[in-house]
């Protein structure tokens, strides 16, 4: 983040290079260059190379004196920063991550934001992601076996929070 013209460059290169998307991963300042308007310029910078997706680490980084571990833990969480740039930015998508953890703060982010990306959450419950994944599919083969049923008959009961993902 201390050269957004030289990240913008590698953005500009790989877009050149491939057809895939090409997105930043990005905390919100490191160090002393934590200010709004520093990482207004950093995105800006980048968005004009043609980056149009941001993953925000919704805090700070010091590059000098935290080890990568407590730079996870130890600087504050500033969700309330990533939802001004994408109000500042609405035409990116914003993601935003760092500490979430359950599905409602993911409701809740998804208020502001275009999307949010879990980390060490995703790796502690990897089950439980698994086991929600299954029962999504099931139920949307459920619901497909469901159509052919009239409305009265329908045997399927359908569980709010699986109704919350079709
Ligand atoms: C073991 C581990 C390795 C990580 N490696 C990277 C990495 O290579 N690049 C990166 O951008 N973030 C890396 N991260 C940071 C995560 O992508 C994420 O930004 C961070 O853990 C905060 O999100 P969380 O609170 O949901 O875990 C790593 C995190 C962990 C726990």
């Amino acid at each position: 983040m201390a050269e957004p013209e030289l990240v913008a460059d590698c953005v500009a290169a790989m877009k050149d290079a491939t057809t895939l998307p090409v997105t930043v991963k990005n905390r919100i300042g490191i160090d002393d260059l934590d200010s709004y308007e520093h990482l207004v310029h950093f995105t800006q910078t980048i968005k004009d190379k043609g980056c149009e997706t941001f993953i925000i680490h919704a805090r700070k980084a010091w590059l000098t004196g935290l080890s990568p571990k407590e730079n996870r833990t130890i600087p504050p969480l500033k969700y309330d920063v990533v939802y001004q740039l994408k109000k500042d930015f609405p035409e990116l998508e914003i993601i935003i991550n760092g500490g979430i953890q359950t599905l409602e703060e993911i409701d809740s982010h998804l208020q502001a934001v275009d999307g949010v990306m879990i980390g060490r959450e995703a790796i502690r419950i990897h089950i439980f992601w698994r086991k929600l994944t299954s029962a999504i599919t099931a139920f949307q083969t459920m619901r497909q076996s469901a159509k052919k049923w009239s409305k009265k008959s329908c045997p399927i009961s359908i569980p709010k929070w699986q109704k919350e993902f079709l």
